[in-house]
């Protein structure tokens, strides 16, 4: 397996022996800077930010700075031709022809899917909305790697907006590859969107544990569990007794504690201002004087606003500016992969994280529900289709392909219904057992029953409600 030509979207894009191997030559440029300048020479990144950085931008651009490459930018969607309605397609069409390689940031998710479909060159995903942060996570399991030599086994505390947070979507499904414990300790209402939940349980294993009280203390100290995961590789004995396994987790303590800032600027209009969220403690040294904290990490993708307080600066357990620093030769060493210059021998691994889904991608009937995503805005349904995985039949579960937002639509339809002809259109409830029986690949699927008749489609058998079934006639289907 090589990484050379390869895209990083999501963190799933790599394999853990991919990871390790970016690790490896991070760790190997970081000992001798000096020697890497001028391997990327000739080659042009373009660093394409369209919301505000400062690590991230500047970080990759160092990166591609002291490997003797040169540097393109966009800093803002105003001075591009986006701000006329330029397509996401059509600008990474066009940066692709001028660049080697993209990093791009986006406040719509899946953007950096779409950039890489079509830019004929790598892309890294730099931040695409609340969805993922892929190079983040590798700059945070890169520091907790270096610090404690494994990321296996560990208790790694997720603290905030776990809601918004896209390091944080990133970083879970990361840190369950690693085989780490994670500590959900969510700000009220900013709890781990359901899609990561489903996906992190069906794609990772492992058990996930609800706090049922709501004392927020661990062995007399405050802490505010709502949720552990824990991983498939730990021994679960306990897993069936909630709370004692909990605690049993604990007493070893927490080895990283990742705090995030609220991530403002993606509230709903209804969660502005939200009392509870101002009332969330502050990481600060009267926190962490409690037992379980006392070889924390304690980490943050930064910038911070009020979340961790200055007084942990100068503490040992501190590593926020570590994680940041070491974004560049991270940086590089992902830049030189991608583009080839780099190549390092990884083995195939068999334990891939990827699940293989079947498409539905008929591209009508159901749209994606999530508002922030690239698939829904106006100037990309023109040539976007909506597609999604099907990642579950009972009930009908779809994940956008671009957002991976789930959705349960409600209607269904046989591609197939009377031998292809479709001359009876007719649809019926996902939920039917008529509805179980269609092959994936003969699936038409709609959000509503307004959505099916506008396709045509009139009302089945199965259409109802099974006691409407029982008043109406029946229209003589099976
Ligand atoms: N951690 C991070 O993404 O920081 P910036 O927003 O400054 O790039």
């Amino acid at each position: 397996m090589t990484l050379a030509h390869r895209s990083l979207v999501t963190i799933d894009d790599f394999s853990n022996k991919e990871i390790e191997a970016v690790f490896s030559l991070a760790s190997e440029m970081s000992d001798s800077m000096g020697e890497q300048f001028g391997i990327c020479r000739g080659k042009v990144l373009a660093s394409l930010f369209f919301e505000p950085s400062t690590r991230t931008r500047l970080s990759f651009e160092t990166a591609m700075h002291r490997l003797g490459g040169s540097v393109i930018s966009a800093a803002d969607v105003k001075s591009t031709s986006m701000a006329k309605g330029e397509s996401i397609a059509d600008m990474a069409r066009v940066v692709g022809s001028y660049a080697d390689i993209i990093v791009i940031r986006h406040p719509w998710e899946g953007t950096a899917k779409v950039v890489a479909d079509y830019a004929g060159v790598p892309v890294i995903n730099a931040g695409d909305g609340g969805h993922q942060h892929p190079t983040q996570t590798l700059c945070d399991l890169y520091t907790i790697q270096k610090e404690r030599q494994t990321i296996k086994g560990l208790n790694v505390a997720l603290w905030g907006d776990l809601k918004y947070g896209r390091t944080i979507h990133s970083l879970i499904f990361a840190l369950a590859k690693f085989g780490a414990n994670i500590l959900f300790c969510p700000t009220p209402g900013l709890e781990v969107p359901e899609h990561v939940i489903k996906k992190l349980i069906t794609e990772y294993g492992g058990e996930l544990e609800k706090r049922e009280d709501s004392d927020q203390t661990v062995e007399g100290e405050f802490f505010p569990l709502d949720t552990i995961y824990l991983t498939p590789g730990s021994p679960h004995q306990l897993a069936m007794m909630p709370n004692i396994s909990m605690q049993i987790e604990l007493k070893a303590g927490v080895d990283a504690l990742y705090v995030t800032r609220p991530q403002k600027e993606r509230f709903a209009a209804d969660e502005e201002g939200q009392e509870l969220r101002e009332k969330f403690p502050v990481v600060n040294k009267k926190l962490l004087r409690g037992k379980v904290f006392s070889k924390t990490l304690v980490m943050h993708p930064l910038p911070r606003i009020d979340e961790l307080a200055y007084d942990l600066d100068a503490d040992p357990r501190s590593m926020y500016f570590k994680q940041a620093a070491r974004g560049v030769p991270v940086r590089m060493a992902l830049i030189a992969l991608l583009l080839g210059i780099k190549e390092i021998s990884i083995p195939q691994e068999d334990s891939s994280s990827q699940t293989d889904y079947p498409l539905y991608n008929q591209g009508f009937g159901v749209r994606c529900p999530n508002p922030r995503c690239v698939s829904v805005q106006e100037t990309e349904i023109h040539y976007l289709k909506p597609e999604f995985k099907i990642v579950n039949r009972e009930p009908l579960t779809l994940r956008c392909i671009y957002c991976e937002h789930g959705c349960e639509p409600k209607y269904v339809a046989s591609s197939d219904w009377h031998e292809g002809k479709l001359a009876e259109k007719k649809y019926h409830r996902a939920d039917s057992h008529w509805a179980k029986k269609i092959k994936p690949e003969n699936l038409l699927i709609f959000d509503s029953e307004s959505e099916a008749e506008a396709h045509g489609f009139k009302p089945g058998t199965y259409a109802r409600e099974p006691h409407q079934i029982n008043d109406e006639k029946s229209d003589g289907q099976s």
